[in-house]
């Protein structure tokens, strides 16, 4: 037996990246999975190749930010599967800018999407995890939310919020036996760094002890564990996967 079988996940911001990452992996151990994205064509896509790999999973577009989109989803979900036994709090953007440009959209949109986007997943699932007295919770953080970085204060005071909410929200779900922690990545090659000037990725690269940047597989790998039996004595607590730039 898979060791994830008859267990349903929901993975937000699935279409691409850490997320597709995440959500096939989970998948490639049992999961039942619920796959999310802004556009209902990204979620598919990732929805596809897990069933053409012999995996189980539906798509759904959902705004993270929307309370209400969420909340529907939520409900769905339990009406259809019977159970959520696993949220990975995905999504995120970044609007970089320097402190003295950066506009209140900026700062807006970034937290609505990683902070009170993680909120709202959080919020709407909580009373299915309760109910079950089982179930995982794994927000995705960054290394930049604990170190900080020039150009970023929406993006890192966003992640650092998403440290916190982790932290509470372990405390406050612990009795219920529901695990909730954050994995908190380095610089991984995906979209999201993929436009990062050459003249940074070599400057980034010396802050990286071992020397690369990391893959979405790595940090899926992580996921995997915190969603995983093995990891059931672990609550409120960060893992970074940064190639040991936080240390
Ligand atoms: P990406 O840009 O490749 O993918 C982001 C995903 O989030 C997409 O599926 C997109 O559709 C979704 N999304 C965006 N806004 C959304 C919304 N309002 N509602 C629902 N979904 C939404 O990003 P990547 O690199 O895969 O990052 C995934 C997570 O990992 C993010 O939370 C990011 O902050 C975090 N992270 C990424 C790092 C990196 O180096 N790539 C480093 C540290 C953290």
């Amino acid at each position: 037996m898979l060791p994830l079988e008859n267990k349903t996940a929901i993975v937000t911001g699935a279409s691409r990246g850490i997320g597709r990452a995440i959500a096939l992996r989970l998948a490639g151990e049992g999961a039942t999975l619920v796959v999310t994205a802004t556009s209902v064509e990204g979620a598919r896509n990732t929805a596809s190749a897990i069933v053409e790999a012999g995996g189980k999973a539906r798509a759904a577009a959902v705004n993270v930010a929307e309370f209400s989109q969420v909340d529907s989803l939520l409900k769905e979900t339990k009406d259809t599967e019977g159970s959520i036994d696993i949220l990975v709090n995905n999504a995120g953007i970044t609007r970089d800018n320097l402190l003295l440009r950066m506009s209140q959209e900026q700062w807006d949109e970034v937290l609505a999407v990683n902070l009170k986007g993680t909120f709202n997943c959080i919020r709407a699932a909580s009373k299915v995890l309760m109910k079950q007295r089982a179930g995982k919770i794994i927000n995705i953080t960054s290394v930049v939310g604990v170190m900080g970085n020039a150009g970023q204060a929406n993006y890192c005071a966003s992640k650092a919020g998403v440290i916190g909410l982790t932290k509470s929200v372990a405390r406050e779900l612990a009795p219920r036996n529901i695990q909730v922690n954050a994995v908190a990545p380095g610089f991984i090659a995906t979209d999201m760094t993929a436009d990062l000037p050459e003249d940074v990725k070599d400057g980034l690269l010396g802050s990286i002890p071992l020397g690369r940047l990391g893959e979405a597989r790595d940090v899926a790998a992580v996921v995997s564990f915190l969603a995983s039996p093995d990891s059931d004595y672990i609550t409120g607590q960060v893992l970074h996967v940064d190639g040991g730039m936080a240390m």
